[in-house]
């Protein structure tokens, strides 16, 4: 199981064992990776998202840190008459999706032998990297916008990690948590190509779940892209192992108050753009500069998908109407559904989104909101 971290800009290839993040020339890294999905094998595992093993980047077993996280139900709604599978990643352990991407990241990171690591975070990151560094016994330092949800600055407190509050938007974390990677390993949900690695398992499980199938879309909430990415990663896999043949198309959401990736879909461009923006009630998604834009976009474009906005109305109309359903999310979460309404779905079109926040994280925004 050879695998190697390639830079995007200048194609430099870094030996896993090196503990990488980004290039030398401060580039993107990718892993490459060969997957393998025994399908025979993978069906009578446990319901974890370890269960396609042959598919993640660990060497020894010893090194998986994990609440046994993974396989969460997909069920079918209803939403503005018309029908959708809600995947419920709300459900993990830590409460959203970055679970996924965390139990991947953590094992390398225990792997590569490192005690300490540093993560900036809008929340929910933060909590899932604090959650599997606590059960791995690695110290994190975790920086956050101050404004960041109570119940989440709580969670990655009790977790153990030290927290770091940060004045300003979500860029001055950023820049907070860069000054402090320059010395301590950066566990970054969207520099760390680790945690893509485990974001992919949600399509893995999606397409299981279909019988081996892939949906006509999924539509997505995007911030940093990593489960959109994680997404488009896993399909490529795969699609390369004959496991699928088709590619579903990818949508994406941003709250209107924020949306440089889907003003640079709307006007052509091949990178984020930088428009006017505002604050949103979807603090998970309010990124002015996502690092991966050109490769979000990319991943829109090769799977003819689009970019959809939200105004805050509609998202917390849609957050409103998926509370009354009985399935409790988060503000950023409503993000997709607001979208799900939105899109011309055609007829018989199969539609896949993920719930990938839990609300009891952010009970004093949607109790502003009543
Ligand atoms: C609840 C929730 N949904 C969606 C996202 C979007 O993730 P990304 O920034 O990776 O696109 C986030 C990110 O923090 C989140 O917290
Ligand atoms: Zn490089």
């Amino acid at each position: 199981m050879k695998s190697t971290l390639l830079c995007q800009s200048c194609q430099k290839e870094y030996q896993v064992i090196e503990p990488r993040w980004n290039c030398t020339c401060s580039g993107l890294l990718t892993l490459d990776f060969h997957t393998r999905f025994p399908i025979d094998k993978i069906k009578k595992r446990k319901p974890t998202l370890w269960r396609y093993r042959e598919a993640l980047p660990i060497e020894h077993d010893k090194h998986i840190t994990s609440f046994d996280e993974g396989f969460t139900p997909l069920v079918q709604e209803e939403f503005a008459g018309k029908k959708v599978l809600l995947k419920q990643d709300n459900l993990f352990s830590s409460g959203s999706y970055k679970d996924r991407g965390a139990s991947v990241l953590v094992s390398k990171i225990k792997e590569l032998g490192i005690k300490k690591v540093v993560e900036d975070s809008s929340g929910n990151a933060g909590a899932a990297i604090a959650a599997y560094c606590a059960k791995a016994n690695i110290a994190c330092d975790i920086y956050v916008p101050e404004k960041t949800s109570a119940g989440k600055l709580l969670q990655i407190e009790q977790y153990g990690a030290a927290l770091h509050k940060i004045p300003g938007n979500r860029e001055n974390t950023a820049k907070a948590v860069w000054l402090a990677a320059q010395s301590t390993y950066y566990a970054s949900h969207y520099w760390n190509p680790f945690f893509f690695q485990g974001t992919k398992t949600f399509v893995f499980e999606v397409v299981e779940q279909l019988g081996w199938n892939v949906p006509d879309a999924i539509i997505l909430p995007v911030g940093n892209g990593t489960l959109l990415l994680g997404t488009y990663i896993g399909l490529k896999e795969l699609q390369r192992e004959k496991i699928i043949h088709g590619l579903p198309k990818i949508i994406g959401v941003q709250a209107e108050n924020c949306a440089p990736l889907a003003h640079a879909w709307k006007n052509h461009c091949k990178t984020s753009t930088h428009p006017f923006i505002k604050e949103t009630i979807a603090e998970g998604i309010a990124i002015t500069h996502p690092v991966r834009g050109a490769e979000i976009l990319n991943a829109i474009q090769e799977t003819h998908g689009a970019m959809i906005t939200a105004g805050e109305y509609e998202i917390t109309d849609a957050l409103q109407s998926t509370l009354r359903k009985g399935y409790y999310i988060e503000p950023t979460s409503a993000v997709a559904i607001a979208g799900f309404k939105k899109y011309p779905m055609k007829q018989d079109e199969e539609v896949v989104l993920p719930l990938t926040g839990h609300g009891l994280k952010a009970s004093e925004t949607i109790m502003k909101k009543k």
